[in-house]
């Protein structure tokens, strides 16, 4: 489990990066937490400097959309998903607990 901070200080429509394996951005969506893996496939951009639209980041740098829920980009330039992974609220500090591939990600979700 990786721990991102206190919930007070996640507020809806805000994000967090924190350090698992890969930078890991962690996002609130009207009071929903989600994480995905934080660095674009596309290129070298932090998604948690993104764009929040409903349950989808938009890539700063190239502005490809993510689905917070599948890791899924919905076009191009990304073609490949970024993992998700599981949040967790525990006496009001938010954790993540480390995807380990992106097919486990996806496939739990499908
Ligand atoms: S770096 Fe994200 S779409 Fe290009």
């Amino acid at each position: 489990m990786i721990f991102v901070g206190e919930l007070a200080d996640l507020p809806p429509g805000e994000s967090a990066r924190v350090q698992g394996e890969a930078p890991i951005a962690v996002f609130n969506v009207d009071g929903e937490l989600f994480a995905i893996d934080d660095t674009c496939t596309h290129q070298d951009a932090s998604l948690s400097d993104g764009w929040l639209e409903g349950c989808a980041v938009e890539c700063p740098l190239h502005a490809a959309c993510f689905d917070l829920r599948t890791g899924r980009p919905s076009g191009p330039p990304a073609k490949k998903p970024v993992r998700t992974h599981q949040v967790s609220v525990d006496d009001g500090l938010v954790y993540v607990l480390e995807s380990t591939s992106v097919d486990a990600a996806v496939e739990g979700v499908s």
